[in-house]
């Protein structure tokens, strides 16, 4: 997180234009029809360009809407006027809500993370909202986490509530295929 909060913000916007190229080049990813991604914060890499992208190419995106619980319900992304700021200062979908179990109809899934590890072992930033929102999709489903350079570990900490990712995409490096 440290490294991350020194990295500037054209940093941030210039690893999500990389991200994002390297997401659409995933044969995966043509084939998807709902995508369900995530719009970044803090200082995540940027998405708002691939949730675009996405979008444009004609895919149904579903984005997250963090509940008090800290599970996620999941609504669509219709363009850039169906985002609203949202609580701890989120940007959220303004579409209905449509479930926790809207997840299980993504053909792919693009989530967050500080680092993955070889095996597909995933660190957050310790809500549990992915493994809770993970555990509702089968292990057919392309699952890709986007990260930094650097935040692809030989090894992250992991319990048993924790779910893996198949995929890390690497800003500057490309796809990285796990497990
Ligand atoms: N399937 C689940 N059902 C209920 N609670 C869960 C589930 N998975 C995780 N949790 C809760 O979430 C807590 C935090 O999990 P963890 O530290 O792995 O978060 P994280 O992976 O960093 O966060 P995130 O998934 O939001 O990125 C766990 O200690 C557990 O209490
Ligand atoms: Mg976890």
């Amino acid at each position: 997180m440290a490294r991350r909060r020194a990295m500037s913000a054209a940093d941030r916007a210039a690893a999500g234009r990389q991200l994002r190229d390297s997401v659409l080049e995933m044969p995966e990813l043509q084939m998807a029809g709902t995508v369900a991604a995530y719009v970044s914060v803090g200082t995540e890499p940027d998405t708002l360009g691939l949730i675009f992208a996405l979008w444009k190419r004609g895919s149904y995106v579903l984005l997250p809407v963090l509940q008090a619980d800290r599970d996620l319900d999941w609504a669509s992304y219709e363009g850039p006027d169906s985002l609203a700021a949202g609580p701890r200062g989120l940007m959220e979908p303004t579409e209905p809500r449509r479930g926790v179990t809207a997840i299980t109809s993504a053909d792919l899934i693009i989530v967050p993370a500080l680092a993955v590890d070889r095996a597909g072992r995933r660190l957050g930033r310790g809500g549990g909202s992915y493994d809770r929102a993970l555990a509702r999709v089968g292990t057919a489903i392309q699952t890709v986490a986007l990260l930094y350079e650097g935040e692809l570990l030989s090894e992250v900490p992991a319990g048993p509530h924790d779910q893996t990712v198949r995929t890390a995409v690497i800003a500057g490096q490309g796809i990285s295929r796990l497990r």
